[in-house]
């Protein structure tokens, strides 16, 4: 079906469902979008997906990519902290009306842009309709301003994972060697499959001593989907487990900035590279409009 059809389609379904034309030209207009949403995610906590985040955003932004970090772990140590950085708003006075996507973004290292976590925020998904108008309305303002959005998810399986995790096409799972986070990752990946379908799964092995233990990772997670799920899911790369990580903390620096020859930023450099060789497919292209359907609601489909 060409375009002109699909969105006659939309607008009728919209109207039968009694959404009004404003909300439907928010979708019209994302149709056109480009931006890749990456939602990095992990069954177990601590495995790295905050230093991920900031590193391959660094990276990518390093590529010349105009990159967009959304920080939506609500609870804990954020990438804001990681990086030094001191956030006056957060995605909370965007919500209240008080202040605009625009005021409430930070510039990181690279010229990266932030979103910070919504403190005060239990759950995305408890958003009442009018705020989930505002996070589109404000989200469709950025699309023509980014190439990549990166979404730093919490661990687990609570609901705010899960309506990030369906919000974005391409789901980054990192996991560490350790079994019970490639038992955690596991379980993850088959709720989201069994859930949502329609994703690019990537697994990141991080804090591997070696390629050949980041394979053997992959190899049984690879084997548990193929097995029970009948799905086969990407190898994306591995990071080395590397001190510097724990430095360039330390310093509130991305580990890539501060320590560009250390291994682990080698891998990621090379992670950023393999993303962005890639050309836009079947899953990059006007993620934002899935990213905005998923917050929203079905009413448009
Ligand atoms: N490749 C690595 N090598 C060594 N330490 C790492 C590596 N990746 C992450 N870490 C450390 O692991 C801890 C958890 O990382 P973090 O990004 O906060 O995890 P998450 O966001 O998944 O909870 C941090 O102390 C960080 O310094
Ligand atoms: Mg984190």
């Amino acid at each position: 079906m060409d375009q002109a059809a699909q969105l006659r389609k939309m607008k009728v379904k919209a109207e039968m469902a009694g959404v009004n034309s404003s909300e439907c030209k928010a979708f019209e207009k994302q149709r056109n979008n480009s931006i890749r949403v990456l939602a990095v995610t992990s069954g177990k906590g601590g495995v790295g997906k905050t230093h991920v985040s900031a590193n391959l955003a660094y990276s990518l932004a390093k590529l010349g990519k105009r990159v967009l970090v959304f920080d939506a772990d609500m609870g804990l140590a954020n990438i804001d902290i990681i990086l030094g950085l001191t956030p006056r708003y957060n995605l909370h006075h965007v919500l209240q009306g008080k202040k605009t996507l625009q005021d409430v973004l930070i510039t990181g290292p690279g010229d990266i842009s932030i979103l910070p976590a919504a403190s005060g925020i239990k759950e995305l998904a408890d958003l009442t309709r009018g705020q989930k108008m505002t996070l589109i309305e404000e989200l469709d303002n950025l699309d023509e301003r980014f190439d990549y959005m990166i979404i730093d998810t919490a661990a687990g399986i609570t609901g705010n994972v899960l309506y990030f995790n369906m919000a974005a096409k391409e789901i980054v799972v990192v996991v560490s060697p350790e079994p019970t986070s490639i038992t955690d990752a596991y379980a993850l990946i088959k709720i989201l499959y069994r859930s949502h379908s329609e994703k690019r799964i990537m697994l990141l092995v991080n804090m591997a001593r070696n390629y050949q233990e980041a394979r053997e990772v992959y190899r049984r997670v690879g084997s548990a989907t193929e097995h029970f799920l009948d799905l086969t899911i990407e190898y994306l790369g591995y990071i080395v487990y590397d001190e510097r990580v724990a430095d360039a903390a330390r310093l509130q620096k991305a580990l890539v900035e501060a320590y560009p020859g250390a291994k682990a930023s080698q891998c990621l450099i090379g992670i950023a590279r393999k993303l962005s060789r890639e050309p836009a497919g079947r899953y990059n292209i006007g993620s934002v409009k899935f990213f905005s359907n998923a917050i929203i609601g079905r009413d448009c489909e």
